[in-house]
């Protein structure tokens, strides 16, 4: 399958490959399922959350999984599911059908919190006089990044992203993977008890929680 924006994607990997792969993934996953409830936590990086199975690439966490085959869990057993500044890092499709397979796995009544850098807000603050006015760019060492033009490709370039959201990208997004109530939060605000306090990036600026 050719990605319209040509960019490496999932469904370029054999499938005899994909296969031995989820076959290994549902037999690490597996031990989690005994002990509801059940929490994923999406591209954690080094963040390791208590209490939830952390999810990364990466060696190092509860499991290491590529998630842009999926999420190795039978239908309807997670109850919720979070993921912060990790969504970006995946081409459309691979997120698509990662949102997808969030919506497959999550219980009715499961949420799921994702967390990317809003790229509204990104634009905004290109068009804007004081674009320069960032605390990531202060506080992080980017003083290389010296014009509008070099923040915006940063941005879309930087850190490996792949696919930028607006709130009315990632809104379409979700809807097309299944759920119907998309709801705008603020960082570290959740009605639900688990949800509250999870951002740990301030350039963390679109959150939603979506419910199945
Ligand atoms: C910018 S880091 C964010 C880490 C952490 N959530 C945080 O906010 O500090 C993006 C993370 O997504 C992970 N990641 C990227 N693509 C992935 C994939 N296909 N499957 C699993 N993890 C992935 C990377 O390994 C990295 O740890």
């Amino acid at each position: 399958m050719a990605y319209e924006l040509n960019l490496p994607t999932a469904a370029s990997v054999p499938q005899e490959t994909v296969a031995s792969y989820v076959t290994a993934t549902y037999a690490a996953a597996r031990q989690f399922l005994d002990n509801p409830p059940l929490r994923l936590h999406l591209g954690c990086g080094t963040v390791r959350l208590p209490g939830w199975v952390n999810i990364d690439v990466d060696d190092g966490p509860d499991l290491q999984l590529d998630l842009r085959f999926g999420l190795p869990f039978p239908d309807a057993c997670v109850d919720l599911i979070h993921t912060e500044h990790m969504l970006e890092h995946m081409c459309l499709s691979d997120g698509k059908l990662l949102m997808a397979e969030a919506y497959r796995v999550l219980r009715p009544g499961g949420t799921m919190r994702v967390g990317v850098p809003d790229l509204q807000r990104i634009v905004q603050r290109y068009a804007a006089p004081d674009w320069r006015d960032q605390a990531w760019i202060k506080d992080r060492n980017f003083d290389w990044i010296d014009t509008p033009v070099a923040l915006i490709n940063t941005s879309f370039r930087g850190w490996e992203h792949l696919y930028l959201y607006d709130e009315t990208e990632l809104r379409l997004r979700l809807w097309q993977a299944g759920f119907a109530d998309v709801r705008r939060v603020a960082s570290g605000e959740s009605s639900h008890p688990d949800l509250k306090g999870l951002e740990t990036r301030p350039e963390t600026d679109l959150i939603v929680e979506v419910v199945k």
